[in-house]
């Protein structure tokens, strides 16, 4: 079995390793990195469960080969919380109960990442679009566009409270 060398910066971490060129990078991420927070819902590349940021774009993880990552930056759900404190959106997904099973919230709340970041304040319409590639089969979607919504509001004050750290 011939195998190719990759680096790439995962969560913030160099990783140097040896992959088969067939490898998907789902399954690199959740078998051999262990970061299964990363699901796999679909195999016709449509629920989104796999999404992960590359270089800052949500990607389905599932659409792209291992190899392809290298050179790059990928975050999973694991990467974005700070130590123990969770992410404002993994906050408000929590709060607003925008999860029953959870099986597709990594991909819903990276996929809302990648729009909150181009776009702080985003229409209910704006995040429906954005989350079409998103499939959910328990919730019905509203409670999750609901957590968008807030997340993004938590993500502005949180925002605003470093500021006035760093200015101080
Ligand atoms: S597992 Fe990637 S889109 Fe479904
Ligand atoms: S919460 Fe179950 S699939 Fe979305």
């Amino acid at each position: 079995m011939s195998t190719t060398k990759i680096k790439t910066r995962i969560n913030g971490k160099q990783i140097e390793s040896e992959v088969e060129p067939r490898k998907l990078l789902v399954h690199f991420l959740r078998e051999d990195l262990g970061l299964t927070g990363t699901h796999i819902g679909c195999d016709t590349s449509n629920c989104g469960a796999c999404t992960v940021l590359v270089d800052g774009k949500a990607i389905k993880s599932c659409t792209m080969l291992a190899v392809q990552a290298d050179g790059k930056e990928v975050t999973s759900i694991e990467g974005i919380s700070k130590d123990d404190e969770l992410h404002p959106l993994q906050k408000a997904f929590l709060e607003k109960h925008g999860l029953q099973c959870g099986y597709c919230t990594s991909g819903m709340i990276l996929t809302s990442l990648w729009l909150l970041r181009k776009n702080k304040n985003p229409t209910e319409e704006e995040i429906r679009k954005s989350l079409s590639g998103n499939l959910c089969r328990c919730t019905g979607y509203q409670r999750i566009v609901e957590s968008v919504m807030y997340g993004a509001q938590l993500m502005i004050e949180k925002e605003a409270e470093e500021h006035e750290m760093v200015m101080r």
